[in-house]
Order: C-alpha cells, then sequence, then structure tokens
C-alpha cells in the first residue's frame, strides 16, 4: 500500500527512543523527512544518525515541548530546512504514577505540562503552516489509559485530555485539510514502562488481559501512526485507534 507521503515532513515529538523513535522510522522508511524532537539532545542526535546512516532523512533538534519558546524554535526550523511541515506526532509523555492521597501538585502539574500542554503548543505552532498547505495530519499519542487505571489520575486525565482535544481540532481544522487523530496504545514494551519498578507484573496482566496474547511492540503503534498519517486516512479524523491486542478498559 503506498502510503502517499513521500517528501512529505513530519515533527515526532520524544523520538529519541521508544514508540517514537520508532514512529519516526516507520516514517521516514515510508519517504517522509522525519525530524527527531526530544529533551534529550544525545539520544536524539544518536537516533537521527541510526536514521541517516539507513539512507533515511532524519534531522534533530533538542526540544522540551512544555516551552513555547522551544516549540517555534523546533517548528521554524523544521520549515527552514525542509520547507515545510505535514506531518505532526505529539509522542513526548511522561506518568508520574501514585495514588491520589500521594499525589503530590507537581506530579500533577507535570503529567499534564508534558502530555497535554505540549501536544496543544504543538498543534498551535504548527497550525497555520498545515492550514497555508491546505494539507495536515496531527496524529496524538493518547494511551489506553485514557479509560482509567488506578494510581494514574493524572496521566489518565491527560490522556482523555488529548482526545477531547483531537475531536475539537478535527472539527476545527477539517476545512482545511487537517485531520486530527489519536492513537491509544496499550501496554508497549519501551524504555519507560521498562523502568516501573512493577514492569514484569504489569506486562503479564496486560497479555492475560488481552485477546491477543503477545507483548505490544513499538511498531505495532508506529504502523497504526503512519496509515493515519497516509493519504489512505485522509476521510478519518476526531478518531481513537486503539491499539491494545483487543483490550479495551
Ligand atoms: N509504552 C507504553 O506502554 C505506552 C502505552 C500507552 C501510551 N504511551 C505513550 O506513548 C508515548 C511514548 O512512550 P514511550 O513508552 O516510548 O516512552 P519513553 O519514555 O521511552 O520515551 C518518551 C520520550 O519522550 C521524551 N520526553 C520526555 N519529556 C519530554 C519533553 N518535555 N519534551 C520533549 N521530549 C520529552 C523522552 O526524553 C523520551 O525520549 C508517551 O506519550 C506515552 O505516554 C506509552
Amino acid at each position: 500500500m503506498d502510503l502517499g507521503i513521500e517528501g512529505k515532513t513530519a515533527i515526532v515529538t520524544g523520538s529519541a527512543r521508544g514508540l517514537g523513535r520508532a514512529i519516526a522510522r516507520r516514517l521516514a522508511l515510508e519517504g517522509a523527512h522525519v525530524v527527531i524532537s526530544d529533551i534529550d539532545e544525545a539520544k536524539a542526535n544518536e537516533t537521527a544518525s541510526e536514521l541517516k546512516a539507513m539512507g533515511l532523512s532524519a534531522h534533530p533538534v533538542v526540544t522540551d515541548v512544555t516551552r513555547a519558546a522551544d516549540v517555534q524554535h523546533l517548528v521554524d526550523e523544521t520549515i527552514g530546512i525542509f520547507g515545510g511541515v505535514h506531518i505532526l506526532v505529539n509522542n513526548a509523555g511522561i506518568p508520574r504514577d501514585r495514588y491520589l492521597v500521594e499525589m503530590t501538585e507537581d506530579d500533577w502539574d507535570v503529567v499534564m505540562n508534558v502530555n497535554l500542554k505540549g501536544a496543544f503548543l504543538m498543534a498551535r505552532a504548527v497550525m497555520p503552516r498545515m492550514i497555508e498547505q491546505r494539507w495536515g495530519r496531527v496524529i496524538q499519542i493518547s494511551s489506553r489509559a485514557h479509560f482509567g487505571n488506578p494510581t494514574q489520575a493524572n496521566y489518565a486525565a491527560a490522556k482523555a485530555g488529548l482526545i477531547g482535544m483531537s475531536k475539537a481540532l478535527a472539527q476545527e481544522e477539517g476545512r482545511y485539510g487537517v485531520t486530527v487523530n489519536c492513537v491509544a496504545p496499550g501496554f508497549m514494551q519501551t524504555e519507560m514502562v521498562e523502568a516501573l519498578p512493577t514492569y514484569e507484573a504489569i506486562r503479564d496482566k496486560a497479555v492475560r488481559l488481552q485477546p491477543l496474547k503477545r507483548v505490544g511492540q513499538p511498531d505495532d503503534v508506529a504502523h497504526a501512526v503512519s496509515f493515519l498519517a497516509s493519504e489512505c486516512a485522509s476521510f478519518i479524523s476526531g478518531e481513537v485507534l486503539h491499539v491494545t491486542g483487543g483490550r479495551f478498559g
């Protein structure tokens, strides 16, 4: 299937590692120019170098998505180098899991800022260009956690917030040829979840509760994102695509 994104430019936030790196690699393999934007400079450079060594088009830009000035610099540099911005994948995200009674204001704020405010700042910064181009794709990495998980009031609220934001933007920007969708992954094997003290228990529970009995891999998410970024998905907007091995709730 030709995805029709050859020569298009994609910004993937938080793409130095994990799901973001897999998404960036997949889009680059489809012929897109990809901007590896991440707060981790060394890893962003490493990932961009890996893609370039594969003969793909990639450029690293250090960005903290919670800072409007960083976000504007990222978009300006992207347009300066590649001449446009067609695809935005809001993937940067962090958990800060605690039971509510132990959750600090900082736990709440930092999760909201990275997962939700970052996506708002990014979408706002790219939208004028997408409107001008009359073509754009915004894909937000939500989570199955939008249904709710114990210890994740902050994370679940942010990931549910992304869905509401996407449905509003889908209504607002559709007339300009811009689609806005969410991908909601279930448990995926990445450094983020491997760092959790309860990693093995969460992984085993996830597989037990999924109809499809295997651990989700970053490429499972990357394939869903590349479809939503493609010409094949040009009539889909405001949607949430669950990549959860068939598990809901
Ligand atoms: N792994 C899972 O099981 C899973 C499931 C559902 C949703 N998600 C979501 O998918 C996304 C990627 O998760 P992952 O597992 O690959 O995580 P990860 O921790 O492996 O990667 C996240 C990347 O985001 C970067 N980042 C963090 N804060 C940032 C900031 N302020 N600005 C820019 N970059 C920043 C990190 O440096 C890192 O490279 C997140 O939004 C996460 O919430 C993950």
